[in-house]
């Protein structure tokens, strides 16, 4: 027995068994693609504890966005060890706190905007959520068929990737949320889809509408142009904010700092998390001072836990954003197009994403598991997404080169067969 096997036998004596059901009823079954155990990254490479090298097509779900141990990211982190890592939250703030606010603020469309920091994406929706009730004073949310918020109970109740996440506490999770299509799942077209969102909003009581400006775990999905703009516009008409649910897409990983700004789309709330921290975990709630002003006008209502704002996550997100502006967003956009009009260029037809977010959907989900199983063996990491779980989805740090990602090409389109 292997290192990893060893472990994996350990961990599934001792990890609660929602993850190793999980494993069991995949299409790949206990072959699937889950046996190795991870020891150690360095730039777009993984080992697992075994010393096996792989390239990581995932990246940590897209967190590890300037790739494993970034030189600028890791002496700036291990500086702030030896300084001060863990502060005083909303109490007592830290100087790196205070620059990261300046940084965020200035990522909103509006220019004006100040920011609730939190502590992962889903709890980065639940700021967003709760600032889009306290400013409209209305408590319904539109979303989506196949979007994905995270699992506390505010994301949750929105989520419409897989009803089994939410089914067995249904009773805990109010009523409040109308789900709508999303252009692109299950055939809906975008015009079906804002008329369904039009109808919610003319009951007058909707607080926002909750979006995705590409499903992610839905499965890489992007909405036709336009569609983006016209729901926003649809809810402003109606009195609605949009809240959009950058956890994914933002900082670069979907090719901009926000993919609904670079789109003109309006924006109210845009939540930001995975590659804020650059694989430390650190989210951000932003919206426009007005927005925001909700917060002060409802008594003592805060939005906060003891982790917030810690400095060493501070730190780790301003490097980030260092790193992002010193050129790896446009380089990580450049080789994202090239990545995608290859692959289309080789023949496969169900590419599709933006930046380095890529899909691939393929004929079914077993394929899928069969073609990622393949490429684990073969040394590479790929995940599979979607609402049918047949879509490869592939989020590398953005430091990937075209080389490594032309030995990922010739590997998968060999699995493909
Ligand atoms: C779009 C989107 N929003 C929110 C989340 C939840 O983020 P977290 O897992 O950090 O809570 C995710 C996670 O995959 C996501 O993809």
């Amino acid at each position: 027995m292997n290192r990893s096997a060893e472990l994996l036998e350990r961990l599934a004596a001792r990890e609660c068994p929602a993850f190793g059901h999980r494993r069991r009823v995949r299409p790949g079954g206990e072959e699937g693609p889950s046996p190795i155990v991870l020891a150690r990254g360095e730039g777009t490479s993984v080992f697992d504890v075994d010393g096996k090298r792989y390239l990581d097509l995932c990246a940590g779900f897209g967190a590890v966005v300037l790739g494993h141990g970034h030189a600028g990211w890791r002496s700036a982190v291990a500086a702030q060890l030896d300084v001060m890592v863990q502060g005083m939250g909303d109490v007592f703030a830290t100087e790196p706190k205070v620059e990261l606010l300046e940084r965020l603020a200035a990522l909103h469309p509006s220019g004006d905007a100040q920011v609730l920091l939190a502590q992962s994406g889903g709890d980065a929706v639940t700021a967003g959520v709760k600032t889009a009730v306290l400013a409209t004073g209305k408590h319904r949310l539109i979303a989506f068929d196949g979007a994905y918020h995270g699992l506390g109970y505010a994301p949750l109740a929105a989520c419409g990737f897989k009803p089994s996440f939410a089914r067995p506490f249904a009773a805990q999770l109010g009523e409040h949320v109308a789900f709508v299509p999303y252009p692109g799942v299950r055939g809906a077209e975008a015009g079906a889809c804002l008329a369904g969102v039009e109808a919610e909003l003319k009951r007058g009581d909707v607080a926002a509408v909750l979006v995705e400006p590409i499903l992610g775990r839905g499965g890489c999905v992007v909405p036709p142009d336009g569609f983006l703009k016209a729901l926003g516009e649809l809810a402003h008409r109606y009195g609605a904010l949009v809240v959009a649910d950058e956890v994914w897409t933002g900082m670069g990983r979907g090719g901009a700092w926000s993919r609904m700004a670079e789109l003109g789309a309006p924006v109210d709330v845009l939540c930001l998390g995975k590659a804020l921290g650059g694989g430390m975990s650190i989210a951000a709630a932003i919206a426009s001072r007005e927005v925001m002003a909700g917060w002060a006008e409802n008594g003592e209502v805060v939005h906060t836990s003891t982790h917030v704002g810690a400095p060493l996550a501070c730190v780790a997100a301003l490097a980030t954003i260092d790193a992002l502006e010193g050129g790896l967003l446009a380089q990580g956009r450049t080789v994202g197009d090239a990545w995608r009009a290859r692959l289309r260029a080789r023949g496969l037809e169900g590419v599709r994403g933006a930046g380095l977010m890529v899909g691939i959907e393929l004929a079914s989900a077993e394929v899928a598991q069969r073609v990622t199983a393949q490429l684990l063996q073969r040394g590479f990491i790929a995940l599979t997404g979607g609402i049918a779980g047949d879509t490869l989805t592939l989020t590398p740090p953005l430091t990937i080169t075209d080389a490594e990602l032309e030995t990922f090409d010739a590997a998968l389109l060999d699995c493909i067969g």
